[in-house]
């Protein structure tokens, strides 16, 4: 459930609606010039932005209300302003499709009214249902067409790492954007613990039990595996989520085609506080590059602000 002030633009939303408004400039730019490079490659004529957890698309600052934009239309402005540079300057055509997927009815109407003026300049769908539930006919809308994916469920309960496989086993070029919230985590694996080991001292078993089983869709591991890791350190816990999920495919996929992915710790400055990783996954090296240098950048801003430590990215390959 969100909280009533979910909508007030927090300063690391901000940073990440920017990280993902860099990375979408240099995205367009590379795959609409290989759409011209190889014209029969039908299908990368049509790229496709999915905003898995569209959110309602505009956000509240203090007193002013639907002010700042959110991923939706800034994907959305971004496609329409590269989609009419690229054409008059290659005299190529491009047909990107947006598709923006919403659980909740009244964000879903909010987004519709605010995605309304775009729609005569760019093909917008949007899908008011269960992520977990439509992202399979999603990608099978979209074939090999080339894709990117952003996934920031907020939380981990709607997120379901099966689903997540779904994304990352889909054919073709697909950029993998995902936020990795690590509260839920460490509550729910708190609470199993307490209730593995007898301590817990609540009335409610059942919703403890429930709990767990989001954890575990979330994970794609067992409660038992998880709490192993996260003893150590939760770093380990992340980790294993990016081998098991988001490189899931890897075994089976041939060298150029598996993914690599990249972290970028996002913190709540004013509270020192971790509040979600940012992990970005492509099979691209070129596109881990670009986006490395954004996470650079990004963090350089965040650093100036509050050390003087060279920032760091860490980059999985497992
Ligand atoms: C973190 S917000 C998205 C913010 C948005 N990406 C932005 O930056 O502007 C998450 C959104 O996902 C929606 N949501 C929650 N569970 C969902 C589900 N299972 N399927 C689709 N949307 C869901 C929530 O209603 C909320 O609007």
């Amino acid at each position: 459930m969100i909280k009533s002030d979910y909508w007030d633009i927090k300063p690391h939303t901000q940073r990440k609606l920017e990280i993902l408004e860099k990375y979408l400039n240099s995205w367009c730019d590379i795959i609409f010039s290989y759409s011209k490079k190889n014209p029969n490659w039908k299908a990368w004529q049509t790229p496709y932005y999915v905003d898995c957890f569209s959110g309602k698309g505009m956000y509240h600052s203090g007193t002013q209300k639907n002010i700042i934009k959110g991923s939706p239309v800034i994907a959305i402005e971004k496609f329409i302003e590269k989609k009419k540079q690229f054409e008059s300057t290659a005299g190529f055509q491009i047909n990107p499709k947006i598709r923006l997927i919403e659980f909740n009815k009244k964000y879903s109407e909010e987004l519709t009214t605010f995605v309304k003026p775009y729609e005569i300049d760019i093909d917008i769908k949007i899908i008011n249902d269960d992520f977990n539930d439509v992202i399979a006919s999603v990608i099978t809308e979209m074939g090999t067409s080339p894709a990117f994916f952003f996934v920031d469920a907020g939380g981990i309960k709607e997120l379901k790492s099966e689903s997540v496989e779904r994304i990352v086993s889909k054919k073709g070029a697909r950029d993998i954007l995902l936020n990795y919230v690590v509260n839920g985590q460490i509550r729910i694996g708190g609470l199993a613990k307490s209730v593995f080991d007898g301590t817990y001292k609540g009335d409610k078993i059942e919703d403890v039990f429930k709990n767990i089983e989001r954890l575990e869709d979330f994970t794609g591991l067992s409660i038992y595996d998880f709490l192993e890791e996260t003893d150590n350190d939760y770093k380990e816990a992340l980790l294993n989520y990016v081998s098991n999920v988001l490189h899931a495919n890897n075994k089976l996929n041939s060298p150029e085609d598996r993914l690599q992915t990249i972290v970028y710790d996002m913190k709540d400055l004013k509270r020192q506080k971790l509040v979600y990783y940012l992990l970005f996954s492509s099979r691209k090296s070129v596109a881990t590059d670009v986006m490395k240098s954004i996470f650079k950048n990004s963090k350089k801003k965040e650093s100036n602000q509050i050390s003087m430590f060279e920032p760091n990215v860490l980059e999985i390959n497992k």
